[in-house]
């Protein structure tokens, strides 16, 4: 098994050098540097994280498979290739800019690729599946690079995309990851946790980001961390919002990080979430579920100190509302 875990790694490592040297290089990814141009990316940043292009035909990677000795049964325990019924080989990557994803010691064990033209009979962005290298919800984006700004920040930030959490790096952000097409999971939360307590989370300015924020905060909640929550413009994710305004722009939302409940106040002020008595009522019982995941019970009390003053209601009330829903396993 250890041996199949060598041999595994050696294969991410060579196809990660592969298809950056395709990206550099090959006559037929030129629309891929130009897309790459597009992007805001420079030859050196391409180089810094090794980004990739992914060829189109499936001949050019089987060859250079075949070249490089590698056995079928490793593209397949991989993800790069799938077993066809028919005993062939399907390669799920194709005409795709490539994404190595690394674990904490920088070695390559996934990929994500991201479509070069939008084509909706497949995903913008795929993943690898998971295999015996890569177990998604315990991968985070960036983290093998992150941990020094983390530590220093004191405080890690959290975006949704690989391509934003990369836009952080290359502006001297350090601290910034991202999970992989999945949401943030109780795993995540444990890693991170060996680092900082504190998070600030930059999810993209729309309802799945804000989903994902509040699931991000559930989790980081119940492993003790102070979660404070960045503000961005309607649409606008950490890598739109620095093409468009820039990095000291960006910075300055940062540092106006509004804390968790206030972000959610903040936030159903505006959708209406508390423009009637009925509204208001239901909205008060989801923050009591909210704070009930809250593991430090200082940090929860003074939450809910918080939390009713802003809504004008009792403290005791919220708090047996709280107690009510953790009771009960909510
Ligand atoms: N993602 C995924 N599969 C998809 C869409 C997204 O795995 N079909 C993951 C990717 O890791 C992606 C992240 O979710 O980086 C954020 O997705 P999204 O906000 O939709 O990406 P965009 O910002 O729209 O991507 P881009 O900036 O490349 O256009
Ligand atoms: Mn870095
Ligand atoms: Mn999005
Ligand atoms: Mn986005
Ligand atoms: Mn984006």
């Amino acid at each position: 098994a250890r041996r199949d875990r060598g041999r595994l790694l050696d294969l991410h490592r060579e196809v990660s050098r592969f298809f950056h040297s395709l990206l550099l290089k090959s006559p037929d990814a030129a629309h891929a540097r130009e897309y790459l141009k597009s992007r805001g990316f420079g030859k050196e940043m391409a180089e810094r994280w090794e980004i990739g292009w992914a060829p189109e035909s499936a001949r050019t990677f089987l060859d250079w498979a075949r070249e490089k000795g590698v056995r079928g049964r490793d593209l397949v325990n991989s993800g790069l290739a799938i077993q066809r019924d028919s005993g062939g080989l399907y390669i799920r990557f194709r005409d795709r800019l490539m994404f190595p994803i690394r674990n904490d010691h920088g070695d390559v064990i996934a990929f994500s690729g991201r479509q070069l033209r939008e084509d909706p009979r497949s995903g913008k962005y795929i993943n690898s599946p998971e295999t015996t290298l890569f177990k998604k919800s315990n991968v985070l984006f960036a983290l093998d690079r992150s941990r020094k700004g983390i530590m220093n920040e004191k405080a890690v930030l959290l975006c949704e995309g690989q391509i934003d959490a990369i836009a952080c790096h290359e502006q001297g952000i350090e601290n910034a990851i991202a999970p992989l097409g999945t949401a943030f999971t109780p795993q995540h939360a444990k890693i991170l946790k060996r680092y900082t307590k504190q998070a600030l989370l930059c999810f993209d300015a729309d309802s799945a980001g804000y989903t994902a924020a509040e699931r991000a905060f559930r989790e980081l909640a119940g492993e003790d961390f102070s979660v404070r929550v960045v503000r961005m413009p309607p649409g606008e994710d950490p890598d739109s919002f620095m093409q468009k305004n820039g990095t000291d722009a960006f910075r300055a939302l940062l540092g106006e990080a509004l804390n968790f409940f206030d972000f959610k106040i903040e936030h159903a002020k505006s959708n209406g979430g508390l423009s009637g008595p009925q509204e208001r009522a239901a909205f008060t019982r989801d923050c009591a579920e909210l704070l009930s995941v809250v593991s430090d019970a200082v940090s929860r009390d003074a939450m809910i100190n918080h939390v009713a003053t802003r809504l004008r209601t009792g403290v005791p009330e919220l708090r047996s509302a709280v107690a009510d829903v953790a009771r009960k396993g909510a």
